[in-house]
C-alpha cells in the first residue's frame, strides 16, 4: 500500500527572480524566456515520489513579487508547511530581499516551517553577483536548505523539491 500526504508550499522573493519559472519547470518541465509577471498569486499542484512507497503532493502558492502585492503575502504563508525563498544570483539586492522574507517567515509563519533558499539563474555564470560560499553560509546559519537552481536548464529544481518533501512530517 502507498502512503500519501499533502502539504502547502509558498514561493516568495523579489519580482523577476524566477519563482513562476521554477514552479513551471517543476510542475510542467517547461521554461518560457518571456513570462508575464504574476498578478496576486498563482496556484498549482505537483507531486513528488519518495522511495519506496510515499507520494507527497505539494499545493503550491506562487506569489507575486511586485511591491504592490507585498501585503497579500501573509495570506499565502500562513499555515504553509514549507517555503521556497528565491533570489537571482545575478542580483545582490534580490538576496537582501530574500533575507527579509526569511526573517518574516521565521517570525510570522508556522514554527516548524521548512524553508529552502533558491539561488536561481545558475545558468548565468558570467553575470553572477552573489558568491556561493557567502549565500550557503547565510543559509546554514539561518537553518535553511540551500540550492543553486536554474529554471532554464532545470538544474537542481527537482532535487530541491524532493529535499523539501523528504523533510515533511509523515506518519
Ligand atoms: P514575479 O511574478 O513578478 O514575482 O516574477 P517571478 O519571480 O515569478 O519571475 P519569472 O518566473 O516571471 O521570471 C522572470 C524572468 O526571468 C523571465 O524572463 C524568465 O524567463 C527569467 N528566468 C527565470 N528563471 C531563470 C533562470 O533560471 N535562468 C535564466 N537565464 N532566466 C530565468
Ligand atoms: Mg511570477
Amino acid at each position: 500500500s502507498e502512503r500519501f500526504a499533502q502539504f502547502k508550499l509558498v514561493l516568495l522573493g523579489e519580482s523577476a527572480v524566477g519563482k513562476s519559472s521554477l514552479v513551471n519547470r517543476f510542475a510542467k518541465d517547461r521554461f518560457d524566456e518571456f513570462r508575464q509577471s504574476t498578478i496576486g498569486a498563482a496556484f498549482l499542484t505537483q507531486s513528488v515520489r519518495l522511495e519506496p512507497d510515499t507520494v507527497i503532493k505539494f499545493e503550491i502558492w506562487d506569489t507575486a513579487g511586485q511591491e504592490r502585492y507585498k501585503s497579500l503575502a501573509p495570506m499565502y504563508y500562513r499555515n504553509a508547511n514549507c517555503a521556497v525563498v528565491v533570489f537571482d544570483l545575478t542580483s545582490s539586492t534580490s538576496l537582501g530581499r530574500a533575507k527579509s522574507w526569511v526573517k518574516e517567515l521565521q517570525l510570522q509563519a508556522s514554527d516548524n516551517i521548512v524553508i529552502a533558499l533558491a539561488a536561481n539563474k545558475a545558468d548565468l555564470t558570467s553575470k553572477r553577483q552573489v558568491d556561493r560560499e557567502e549565500a550557503a553560509e547565510y543559509a546554514r546559519e539561518a537553518g535553511l536548505l540551500y540550492f543553486e537552481t536554474s529554471a532554464k536548464t532545470g538544474e537542481s529544481v527537482k532535487e530541491m523539491f524532493k529535499a523539501i518533501a523528504e523533510r515533511m512530517p509523515i506518519e
